[in-house]
């Protein structure tokens, strides 16, 4: 069922939380309208395509679906690339640096007519026309991936922030966090493995706290929203030490 981040009826942004079944860690997907343009951010794997494509049918027609965004290449980002290419004549954005890789998602005969509809963006990000809009394309760099993006919807002040936030929740993953204290053995692990460092955090956190932003939405569990939890988030992330910041010999031992 589709959650509804932001509606003033001609600007939609919707998200899906529910629709990765089995074993698959939960990941949320979502969906931008303005007016008769669509974007559809991080659809995943196979696993939610049958799933997802039924769901935004109720609200689109897929066929006419403007833009796949994603934020970086994992498989509960982008896997289900080839079915949505097949199914739609939507343009792809994503990072140069995954762009040359997503012919691997494909069946040899589809690669050459998908590259033409390929945007790769630049490290800097850039502004998407969408509609009478832009969805702006925001530099995450190894935030978790090399080449990860996020993106800023400026009519409903939404950052979706991709892996960034993320949380591994067994439900509530449709509602905002509540206690933040609480929260955070929800995010600790999973940001301590998959961001690279503090020094990313912190530059990132600083680069937040600069935009109008009413809502962070990362692609797992729960939502910040309202300047007093997002200011506990990025307060917590960065002074987190993470990733290489955490490395010693004993990590590189020969088992
Ligand atoms: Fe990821
Ligand atoms: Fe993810």
């Amino acid at each position: 069922m589709a959650i509804e981040l932001y509606n003033d009826g001609q600007h939609q942004c919707l998200a899906f939380t529910d629709l990765v079944a089995g074993d698959g860690v939960q990941a949320n997907q979502f969906l931008l309208i303005d007016g008769a343009h669509e974007a559809l951010l991080d659809p995943g794997g196979d696993l939610t395509f049958t799933a997802l494509s039924m769901e935004i049918g109720k609200h689109i027609d897929i066929r006419k679906l403007d833009y796949l965004i994603a934020s970086h290449q994992d498989p509960d980002i982008i896997a289900s690339l080839s079915s949505w290419v097949s199914r739609t004549d939507a343009r792809i954005v994503c990072s140069k640096l995954w762009a040359r890789f997503l012919p691997h998602l494909l069946p040899g005969y589809m690669g050459q007519q998908v590259s033409s509809r390929v945007q790769a963006l630049e490290d800097g990000g850039a502004d998407i026309p969408f509609g009478d809009s832009i969805i702006k394309a925001v530099p995450a760099h190894f935030l978790h991936s090399v080449g990860n993006f996020q993106f800023y919807d400026p009519v409903s002040k939404i950052l979706f922030s991709g892996d960034m936030g993320a949380s591994i929740v067994e439900e509530g993953a449709d509602q905002p966090v509540e206690d933040f204290e609480a929260h955070v053995p929800m995010m600790e692990g999973f940001h301590k493995r998959y961001m690279c460092s503090n020094k990313a955090c912190r530059l990132w956190a600083n680069m937040v706290r600069g935009m109008d932003i009413d809502m962070i939405v990362p692609q797992h569990g729960r939502s910040f929203k309202g300047p007093e939890m997002i200011g506990k988030f990025l307060d917590w992330i960065s002074t987190l030490e993470c990733g290489v910041d955490l490395l010693t010999q004993d990590n590189y031992k020969v088992p």
